[in-house]
């Protein structure tokens, strides 16, 4: 081995000293409400090196300094893209996706307009799905009135392979057939794309769980937050469940993912079976 390489040339890992790893945990916690804990410390000290590289900087500090310095903010939208776990596929946890169309949409059947919050949906795939289900829903019920999906993340890296909508065969392995044949156009080599009539259900947008408040103006008939708290300590936890309430309508469900729980009194939350809730009637 040369003597003389530098770490850098070694592909060596800048550590984080324990007191950089609390200041970065601190100002994600602020930002984003997500708790780095310390068993997170090597999947931070892995992803942000990159970062780091590409910045030219040689300890966690100088990164610090340069994300509080950035006026535009998109040095804290690449930290968070970087430290925020995207992982979903088409029809995960799929129960939700029945008790949506043999419960939930059937209650809405006079409604003119069906309106979803998918709500953390990373990659879109569950946005899709969500599309997929209540599209054939309508065909098959005859329903006439329009529905919208919402879908909404806070990384744009995300975003925007959600709006690309373009999917490996492993991400769309649980799609069933009919669907897959309806609603998926093959475009060879192991890719595939969601069809166009699907997309114009669905408008994805940036959103921060953590702003103080979201600008809907309509409140939503399902939401569907999954797989998302599970980054959060109970406060944040309880905030932002309260925070989403408020634009669920009465009597309308809310889903969590699988190894989630909101605990049977939070909130004007009824407790239907696991992992999913009804807000009660005013
Ligand atoms: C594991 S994915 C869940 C995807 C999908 N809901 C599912 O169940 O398959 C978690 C998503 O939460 C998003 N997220 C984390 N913190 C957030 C915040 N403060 N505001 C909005 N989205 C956030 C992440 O960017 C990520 O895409």
């Amino acid at each position: 081995m040369n003597p003389h390489l530098t770490s850098d040339e070694l592909g060596l890992l800048v550590d984080p000293t324990e007191a950089e790893f609390r200041s970065l945990s601190q100002l994600v916690y602020d930002h984003f409400g997500i708790h780095l804990t310390d068993k997170k410390k090597a999947l931070v000290r892995g992803r942000l090196n990159k970062v780091l590289k590409t910045r030219g900087l040689k300890t966690f500090s100088q990164y610090l300094d340069t994300v509080r310095s950035d006026p535009t903010g998109l040095a804290l939208i690449e930290l968070v893209d970087r430290i925020s776990t995207n992982h979903t596929f088409f029809f995960r946890e799929a129960d939700h996706f029945h008790f949506l169309r043999d419960v939930a949409l059937n209650e809405l059947r006079s409604e003119t307009e069906i309106r979803i919050w998918c709500a953390g949906c990373a990659t879109g795939e569950e946005a899709y799905t969500l599309a997929m289900v209540a599209q054939d829903w309508a065909e098959r019920t005859g329903y006439r009135g329009s529905l919208r999906i919402l879908a909404t993340d806070i990384s744009l890296t995300a975003l925007e392979t959600a709006v690309a909508g373009r999917y490996n065969s492993d991400r769309v392995r649980l799609v069933p057939q009919d669907f897959k044949r309806k609603y998926l156009e093959g475009l060879g080599e192991d890719l595939w794309t969601v069809s166009p009539a699907l997309r114009s259900l669905i408008l994805f947008r940036r959103l921060n769980f953590m702003d103080q408040d979201f600008p809907f103006r309509q409140q939503f008939h399902s939401v569907f937050c999954r797989n998302v708290m599970i980054y959060f300590d109970r406060e944040t936890k309880e905030a932002l469940v309260q925070k989403i309430c408020r634009h669920l309508a009465p009597g309308k469900y809310f889903f969590i993912g699988h190894s989630e729980s909101l605990g049977r009194t939070s909130s004007d939350l009824e407790y239907v079976q696991p992992s999913l809730y009804r807000k009660g009637a005013p």
